[in-house]
């Protein structure tokens, strides 16, 4: 076994509810998310990398280092983020802190939060954060392993988004599909609440 897969296995024993996956991502899958960057020279922001395995793919995608920025709620995983990789801005926050730490005017926000098993009020504030931080027209970016769209309904209308279900990723475990979502609207949200 990797090191980073021990380490995913010890931080989900200790924190199942928190990590709330029975692997990490798989290649196919990260692969996968970063094709969804519309473009891989704008800032990209990364909600819940764990042991970095969507990271890896959006730096392959070709994303600088420097333009990509880390939001890990666990100090383990972003103690082991920083020091996989040099470059990259690493924050042990909350992804619903994003607009606290990150300009507004993102190209993309990539996330492999669990937002599904989270309550509505905590996912909401989430999903309410990348689209206070991204550009108008950019996307969210997320995965979900069953067959409904990986943010809740009721977020989606809050939040007037459209859904695009971009590609099923049978090789992961479990299998993935990847969705977009984009405001309808031009309004700017407010950067917090
Ligand atoms: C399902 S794991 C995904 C890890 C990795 N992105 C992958 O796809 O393999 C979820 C990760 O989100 C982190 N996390 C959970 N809630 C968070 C929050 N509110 N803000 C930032 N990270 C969070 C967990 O600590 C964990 O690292």
């Amino acid at each position: 076994m990797t090191a980073s897969r021990t380490l995913f296995l010890r931080q989900l024993i200790r924190n199942p509810r928190q990590v709330s996956a029975i692997a990490p991502s798989s290649p196919f899958l990260s692969r996968a998310m970063a094709r969804q960057i519309p473009d891989p020279r704008a800032r990209v922001v990364e909600f819940g990398p764990g042991t970095g395995a969507l990271t890896r793919g959006i730096l392959s995608g070709g994303v600088p280092p420097a333009n990509l920025t880390l939001l890990e709620l666990d100090p383990v995983f972003a103690r082991a983020l920083a020091a996989e990789f040099p470059g990259v801005r690493v924050l042990n926050a909350g992804a619903d802190r994003a607009a606290d730490h990150c300009d507004p005017g993102v190209g993309a926000v990539i996330s492999g939060l669990p937002l599904l098993s989270m309550p509505d009020p905590v996912a909401l504030a989430i999903v309410r954060a990348a689209f206070a931080v991204l550009a108008a027209g950019a996307p969210l970016i997320q995965f979900t392993y069953g067959r409904r769209p990986s943010i809740a309904q009721s977020i989606i209308e809050a939040l007037d988004l459209r859904a695009e279900e971009r590609q099923f990723v049978p090789l992961n475990l479990p299998p993935a599909r990847v969705h977009c979502y984009f405001r309808r609207s031009d309004t700017p949200l407010p950067r917090r609440g």
